[in-house]
């Protein structure tokens, strides 16, 4: 017996606002119009997410996300026979019911998974665009409007979790990053709901910690933590708090690190 999914739930019913930066709408389309697997490589919290939502919007297509992890196993991706009252039941997994049903499927932090994991993706993202599922004895060959993409967070992963060779040379990828200062401003104000003036000065702020990279910060402020921080400041707390609460306190435990983040910081506020 096999269950049938309904997939109205994964539908995206009113436009998720992205904010283009580049080209990428159009190199997403390209490779929808192939049906190739696309890769979003980009750090934390700068719009990776929210572009898949809005293309799966954009092409009237479900969105089924994985968020991938280091005890994920091939059938939390396939599928899996359950006991139930009726007996042994098969379940889809949610990249089998993408692939039966046509949605776009995305695997966020793909590296997270154990690469016997990723291996599960290898047919379904060649010419063969099969997913074999063993336990079942069925070879799916995968719906005409399926689509694979996955994230993949450059630099943040160690050599044993990188991908496999194998596997990134099956993708297209598109490379994010913080957008320019004045569409990061417009995206601050748009999601925050606060004015120019602090939307600009939240943007300085994140040049300021986005130059500690690599100097005891990972990484500076994401465009997701300055809509944080805006939307404290807009509720009503000082700047200089909400600011402390959203981006300084988040992003380090380092008593030092803190302490120069707020140097930097201070130097920015108007
Ligand atoms: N270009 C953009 N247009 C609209 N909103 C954006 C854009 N870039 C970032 N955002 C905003 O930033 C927030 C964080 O972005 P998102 O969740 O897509 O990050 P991500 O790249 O998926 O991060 P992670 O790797 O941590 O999952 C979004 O919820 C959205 O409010
Ligand atoms: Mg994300």
């Amino acid at each position: 017996m096999l269950t049938s999914p309904d997939l109205a739930a994964h539908r995206i019913a009113a436009e998720p606002y992205y904010r283009p930066v580049g080209d990428e709408i159009a190199v997403f389309e390209a490779a929808w119009a192939h049906r190739l697997p696309v890769m979003l490589k980009g750090p934390t919290g700068c719009g990776k997410t929210r572009f898949v939502e809005h293309m799966a919007w954009r092409l009237g297509r479900p969105l089924i996300t994985v968020a991938a992890h280091e005890d994920m196993t091939a059938a939390d991706l396939a599928g899996r026979f359950l006991l139930d009252a009726q007996g042994t039941v098969w379940h889809d997994g949610p990249l089998t019911q993408a692939v039966r049903h046509g949605a776009i499927c995305y695997l966020d932090e793909i590296v997270e998974a154990r690469q016997d994991t990723t291996v599960v993706i290898h047919p379904l993202t060649d010419a063969r665009r099969v997913l074999p599922l063993e336990k079942r004895g069925e070879l799916i060959p995968a719906h005409a409007d399926f689509q694979l993409v996955i994230s993949y967070n450059p630099g943040y992963q160690s050599a044993v979790k990188d991908l496999k060779e194998s596997t990134k040379q099956r993708f297209i990828a598109i490379d994010f990053d913080y957008p320019a200062p004045e569409i990061e401003a417009e995206i601050i104000r748009r999601e925050a709901g606060v004015e120019a003036g602090l939307a600009a000065t939240l943007v300085a702020i994140a040049a300021c910690s986005r130059r500690l990279r690599g100097q005891g910060l990972d990484e500076g402020a994401s465009t997701r933590m300055l809509i944080h921080a805006g939307r404290l400041a807009s509720g009503g707390v000082g700047l200089e708090t909400a600011v402390n609460a959203a981006i300084v306190l988040p992003i380090t435990d380092d008593a030092d690190m803190r302490a120069a983040l707020r140097v930097a910081i201070n130097a920015c506020l108007p």
